[in-house]
């Protein structure tokens, strides 16, 4: 079986059943999450977000999933697992049947939930489950468990249940090396696919639907790895006179990479408004806000 760069349409753990043990490097998976979803907030009830996502009622299908996730991947491997508010019980208890749990991370979202309007505060966040088989260390610096990414919105939108492309990258950035093999075995628009690419490492995907599948292929024709300008030790030095604390190896751009190695603190402006004349690109005055630029998002 082909499991290099390959999108297969069909069930996954069928496909699951034919892979080799201990194949796999990194797990990054968004399967249904058990709501029966599908979105009342549409007024074209024809629109294709209008209909459920497949196996949506299926809790069955993901506890053959977990322990199948398990199979394939290597010792000492992560595996970052979406699930929904309302059945992260559930979630849980079939993880911690084989896994090792690190982190239940926040995904907050730019907008939040409607439904009991009276009743309930709007839900802002998603659950994505951290765990290891056996212990994989993390990249780089700790960062916390509360992230912060906008949904995706407007044209960019090909799936209704579709991730950032910047959040996935960092769960793909964390865990994994360059050349590593990414699993995800409900593919929908191939977030996690393209955001492996993206960042040199290869994929192997599964969706159920075939239209799903076709825009994963699109997806994945277009992907560009992301450039990366490094500086190396002395460039830094000069530009921040001097005032650097340690680095041994060269620092990539955007600088949040740098103020997370605890270099400077996030406010010191002046040195970041010479340091993005480097990579073209003007500073506005504040360090939240110029992150949240294109040109940076995704490297964090
Ligand atoms: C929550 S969505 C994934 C969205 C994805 N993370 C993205 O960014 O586009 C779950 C996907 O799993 C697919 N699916 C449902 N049951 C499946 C199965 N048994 N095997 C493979 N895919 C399945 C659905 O069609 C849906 O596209």
């Amino acid at each position: 079986m082909d499991l290099i760069n390959k999108i297969y349409q069909g069930d996954c753990i069928q496909v699951m059943n034919d892979m080799p043990e201990k194949c796999i490097d990194l797990i990054v998976t968004d399967p249904p999450y058990l709501i029966s979803y599908k979105t009342n907030h549409r007024k074209d009830k024809s629109h294709e977000f209008t209909s459920e996502i497949a196996n949506d009622n299926n809790p069955e299908l993901i506890t053959n999933y977990i322990k199948m996730c398990h199979t394939i991947m290597k010792d000492n491997t992560a595996m970052y697992m979406f699930c929904s508010a309302d059945k992260v019980d559930f979630f849980k208890q079939e993880l911690e049947k084989y896994f090792k749990i690190k982190n239940m991370i926040i995904w907050v979202k730019n907008n939040w939930s409607a439904g009991d309007l009276e009743g309930a505060f709007g839900r802002q966040y998603e659950i994505c489950f951290l765990v290891n088989k056996g212990r994989k260390k993390f990249n780089g610096k700790r960062i916390t468990d509360v992230w912060q990414f906008d949904r995706v919105v407007g044209n960019n939108q090909v799936h209704q249940n579709q991730k950032p492309v910047e959040l996935i990258r960092q769960c793909i950035e964390k865990h994994s090396q360059s050349g590593d093999l990414v699993f995800d075995g409900f593919g929908g628009s191939g977030t996690t696919a393209l955001a492996a690419l993206e960042l040199g490492r290869n994929y192997l995907t599964v969706e159920f639907e075939e239209k799903y599948c076709k825009i994963i292929h699109k997806r994945v024709n277009s992907a560009k790895p992301i450039e990366k300008v490094v500086f190396n030790t002395n460039e830094i030095e000069n530009i921040w006179e001097g005032r650097i604390k340690e680095i041994d190896k060269p620092i990539e751009p955007p600088f949040s990479r740098i103020l997370l190695n605890g270099v400077v603190s996030s406010n010191e402006n002046k040195i970041m408004s010479q340091i993005c004349q480097i990579c073209n690109s003007t500073y506005e005055g504040s360090y939240e806000e110029h992150e949240k630029r294109p040109f940076h998002q995704g490297y964090i």
